[in-house]
């Protein structure tokens, strides 16, 4: 097997046409205690995070908003609020079991109107050229197997003048953030993942698979090289994770 047909799956190389199936597993073993273990494992931190994002994302009411790798709809839940009855978000993700959660929750919740749950893959998305105002991926673009396909797939569907924002793990900035980062990172997260989730595996998988994602400015290039303009980052908790922006000419 050539270099070209594999990839990794954390720290493990695996047949490019496995990988997608090796994430499933992932998502459907997760999916149930998937917004428990966040608060937990980040200590209420992505919290944070996520409204950064939303406040970057300059949508207003009536906006079109795509939230890919939506999962149990966190980013979702706050672009409902800020596009109004007149608006659309669309939560899509590529798991039925994590679509599931996020739907169900939604619903409880008394959030719906303007959403719409979409079962699709970053790398195919079924809507049509220049559909969304926004579109949003969080803490999905390093499971997806063709990260540049994506990428080109979230610019295609966005308007012109429309925004992607992309909110991922990324490289610490400070040696020693890195480092007391990996400690916890690869002795706590599974251990909290086997004592909460019953799956350790999964967790050591979210370690890894963080190490293995493009750093800030590699991203960056990503996205310029899928088209987009006005690309830049900003660095949250020490570079922990980064919110990547870019604009769609
Ligand atoms: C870590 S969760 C993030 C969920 C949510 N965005 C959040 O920030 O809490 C990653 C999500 O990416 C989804 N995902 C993985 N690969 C995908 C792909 N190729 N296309 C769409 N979604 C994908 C998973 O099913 C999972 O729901």
């Amino acid at each position: 097997m050539t270099e070209r047909d594999t990839t990794h799956f954390g720290y493990k190389q695996v047949p490019v046409t496995d990988k997608e199936s090796h994430v499933a597993k992932v998502f459907d073993s997760v999916a149930a205690k998937y917004d428990l273990m966040n608060d937990l494992m980040s200590m209420g931190i992505h919290r944070l995070w996520k409204r950064f994002t939303i406040d970057k994302s300059g949508v207003r009411a009536g906006a079109s908003v795509l939230d890919i790798a939506g999962g149990t709809g966190d980013l979702t839940k706050k672009f409902s609020r800020l596009v109004g009855p007149s608006g659309k978000v669309v939560l899509a993700d590529i798991n039925a079991s994590m679509l599931q959660v996020g739907r169900n929750q939604l619903l409880d919740h008394g959030y719906g109107d303007n959403i719409e749950f979409v079962q699709a893959n970053a790398e195919a998305l079924p809507f049509p050229d220049n559909s969304f105002d926004c579109v949003s991926i969080a803490f999905g673009l390093r499971n997806v197997t063709d990260k540049d396909q994506a990428l080109r797939e979230m610019q295609r569907v966005l308007r012109p003048g429309g925004r992607l924002l992309v909110l991922e793990f990324s490289k610490p900035t400070n040696p020693i953030v890195s480092k007391a980062y990996d400690a916890y990172s690869f002795s706590a997260l599974p251990l909290m993942g086997s004592l909460v989730a019953q799956d350790s595996e999964s967790y050591r998988y979210l370690a890894e698979s963080i190490r293995m994602h493009p750093d800030q400015e590699t991203l960056k290039s990503m996205m310029e090289q899928a088209g987009l303009c006005l690309c830049k980052y900003y660095n949250l908790t020490s570079g922990v994770v980064a919110l990547h922006t870019g604009v769609k000419a």
